[in-house]
């Protein structure tokens, strides 16, 4: 996210306008990157970040990688068993939190601040991370809580954490697939209900 950006959310959010207000990405881009073979050869998962914010592109492409609608069907670039789509996923920056709305490519501000902490826990280096992607499971919309459903959500998740990990392979960033968090911390923050489960995190940076 460029300078102008973080301005425009700061203000946005400053300006109590978290609710009126979403913010429109550039387009993810169709070409780029390093092969399928040379990505898999560079996955790995990383602990140290630069500080410097993700270009807005950058984060687009990311948050494509996701959970991107990539069909005129409005699929995404992650399956999901019987194509329920249920997880959600919110972008943790230095400025706020804000949700990911696929079908328009855009950013929901949920709540300003710098909660990057709770995504951290006892995880110290994760701060340093300039985006932090939260991956959360949405039991409304997958039509089940029984134990069988919670399993399958969970798979759900990790595979929107894979796209996460081999996109940033094969751009050049850092990422690490993690399940430590503050979840009930999260759960507040994001006043989410008992229907809305934070599985997994994905903090994402630039090399050092
Ligand atoms: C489901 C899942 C949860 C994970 N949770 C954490 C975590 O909470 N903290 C952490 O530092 N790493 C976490 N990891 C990363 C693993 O420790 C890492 O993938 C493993 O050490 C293998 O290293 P590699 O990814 O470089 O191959 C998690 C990985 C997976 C797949």
């Amino acid at each position: 996210m460029n300078k102008l950006s973080l301005i425009v959310i700061a203000t946005l959010l400053g300006a109590g306008m978290c609710l009126a207000q979403n913010i429109s990405l550039p387009a993810p881009e169709k070409t780029g990157g390093k092969s399928t073979l040379e990505t898999l050869w560079n996955r790995q998962s990383g602990t140290e970040f630069s500080e410097r914010m993700l270009s807005d592109q950058d984060l687009s492409n990311l948050l494509f990688a996701a959970i991107g609608v990539n069909r005129e069907n409005g699929k995404l670039t992650s399956p999901t068993a019987s194509n329920k789509q249920e997880i959600r996923v919110f972008v943790f920056t230095a400025e706020g939190v804000c949700e990911y709305l696929n079908a328009e490519n855009s950013l929901r501000p949920v709540v300003q601040g710098d909660h990057r902490d709770l995504v951290a826990g006892r995880q110290g280096w994760v701060k340093t991370a300039p985006v932090i992607l939260l991956m959360v499971a949405d039991e409304k919309k997958f039509g089940g809580s029984d134990e069988r459903s919670t399993v399958v959500m969970g798979v759900d998740a990790g595979i929107v954490s894979e796209n996460i990990n081999l996109f940033c392979a094969g751009a050049g960033l850092v990422t690490r697939p993690r399940m430590s968090m503050d979840t009930q911390a999260i759960k507040e923050l994001l006043r989410l209900d008992e229907t809305q489960t934070p599985l997994l995190n994905n903090p994402v940076g630039y090399a050092r």
